[in-house]
């Protein structure tokens, strides 16, 4: 009976871990030259972890981060370069993307 419980808590605590750690979709490569996605990446963009702050409170994050990803720009970063235009190519789903970025809250 203890070996039955404590291999139990051992799966709880792997689904755990398992959830906290979620990879970044492979999509998320193209991007990485310049954000941090996660656990690494560049820093011309704002690390996604900040991003995912900046829209914690917005129930349309996802709608409002697919539609800025795809068009590229400027969205109050001060960066010194906007992003490009993203999507067009088959290694972006963007809305994936983008509730990928909310996880990272
Ligand atoms: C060439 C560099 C570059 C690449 C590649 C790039 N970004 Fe960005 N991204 C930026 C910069 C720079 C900003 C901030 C612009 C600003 O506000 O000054 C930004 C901002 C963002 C934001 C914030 C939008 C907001 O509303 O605040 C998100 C989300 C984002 N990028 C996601 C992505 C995703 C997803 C990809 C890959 C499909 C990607 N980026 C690829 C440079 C890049």
């Amino acid at each position: 009976m203890k070996s039955i419980i404590v291999s139990v808590a051992v799966a709880a605590g792997l689904m755990v871990a398992g959830s906290a750690m979620a990879d970044a979709p492979k999509e998320a490569g193209v991007c990485a030259a310049c954000h941090n996605t996660g656990k690494s990446g560049g820093s011309v963009g704002p690390a996604w972890k900040d991003v995912a702050a900046k829209y914690k409170d917005d129930a349309k994050a996802v709608e409002t981060l697919t539609a800025n990803i795809k068009a590229g720009g400027h969205f109050g970063w001060k960066k010194a370069a906007p992003m490009p235009k993203n999507g067009s190519g088959p290694e972006a789903n963007v809305p994936a993307l983008a509730a990928y970025i909310m996880t990272l809250k």
